[in-house]
């Protein structure tokens, strides 16, 4: 006779440990199931004599009760410990703050480098960007500036090698040899970015910033360059009064060259961009030189056109009244803070000053 205590407890055993629910089915099952174990026993009843049958159905009967209760016991704790865990990781903390939260500002060069993009892009200029490593045919030779050339020392270039192919970019103007032959004429960039050079003072800092600025088409002349430079300082500045002199000057890669000056005076403290009769250097430009053209390839029969340098820390400085460069890259929290901008700012032209 099969010993129903014997089951019992076996099974009670087998129930005590950490099972999950698929192990737990299955208990259920091989016990209850059509040929389970205790199913099997209710089957012998019908051949068992009376007395016999009343104690064993007794025992039966209890056994079955007491396995099915812990079984379905276990069940129904193993399906809320697996919703308390969904509900634990799909809560949702009310009490955290809106997002997006501000976490920093935008630092003014990175805010006046949007707005110059954003000027040149409405009159048709697209973006381009170089290394700030360059090697010294695209930063010099190409830009026809031979070996001995005196603008190399003027430049007082960082270079990382001793053969000095390597180099800091000392000025933007390479993005315009790369550019060029990358691509196929006409060519309308401008080209934002860290320039180096080992000068550092008051006004001059190692690392700078500079936008370079190139146009080159068919009938490109002077007059375009002039008209160009006019309607990005006015609307830089925002102000439709400016006062702008050509002064003629010398780059290698560019014939005739010219720097611009803005006028400008200091009223209580303050400096009053388009009035006065104080001058201010901001940029250098030009006519590109035909050697520059024939360096990448470029019939200069055909093509001819501009280019301009601009200095971006400097005009940063004017448009946001900042008179200590030094002070961009000194990484001030406090000073960024003050000086910086809200970076969830749609750029526009006009986010500077108008606002
Ligand atoms: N690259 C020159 C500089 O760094 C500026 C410049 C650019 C001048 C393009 C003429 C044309 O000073």
């Amino acid at each position: 006779m099969p010993d129903i205590k014997k089951i019992k407890e076996e099974h009670l055993l087998k129930l005590s440990e950490n099972l999950n629910l698929t192990q737990i089915n299955e208990i259920k099952s091989n016990l209850f199931g059509k040929n389970g174990i205790i199913t099997s026993q209710f089957k012998k009843l019908g051949s068992m004599d009376e007395n016999k049958r009343k104690v064993f159905a007794a025992d039966l009967n209890a056994t079955k009760n007491d396995l099915q209760n812990l079984i379905e016991k276990k069940i129904k704790d193993l399906e809320i410990k697996e919703i308390n865990q969904k509900l634990e990781k799909e809560k949702i903390d009310i009490t955290l703050p809106e997002r997006p939260f501000v976490q920093g500002k935008v630092h003014p060069v990175s805010q006046v480098i949007d707005e110059i993009s954003s000027i040149f892009s409405e009159i048709g200029f697209s973006v381009e960007e170089g290394p700030d490593i360059e090697n010294e045919y695209n930063n010099f030779t190409a830009l026809n500036t031979p070996d001995n050339h005196p603008a190399r020392d003027m430049h007082d270039t960082f270079y990382l090698d001793d053969k000095k192919e390597l180099l800091l970019r000392t000025h933007t103007s390479p993005v315009q040899i790369r550019t060029m032959l990358n691509e196929k004429p006409p060519f309308k960039i401008i080209a934002p970015g860290r320039t180096y050079r080992s000068d550092s003072d008051q006004t001059h800092a190692p690392m700078f910033h500079q936008v370079e600025g190139l146009h080159i088409d068919k009938d490109i002349n002077m007059g375009h360059l002039k008209g160009c430079l006019d309607y990005f300082i006015r609307e830089f500045f925002e102000i439709d009064k400016i006062k702008m002199r050509f002064r003629p000057s010398h780059f290698p890669f560019t014939e005739p060259s010219a720097e611009v000056d803005i006028g400008y005076e200091i009223k209580n403290g303050k400096i009053i961009i388009g009035e006065g009769n104080k001058w201010l250097e901001i940029l250098g430009c030009g006519m590109v030189h035909p050697n520059v053209l024939k360096n990448v390839k470029i019939d200069s029969k055909k093509y001819q056109g501009y280019a301009f340098g601009i200095g971006i820390d400097r005009l940063a400085m004017l448009k946001y009244g900042i008179n200590d460069l030094r002070a961009f890259f000194d990484c001030d929290y406090r000073w960024l803070n003050h000086f910086g901008f809200d970076p969830l700012d749609v750029p526009t032209n006009y986010r500077g000053l108008s606002r």
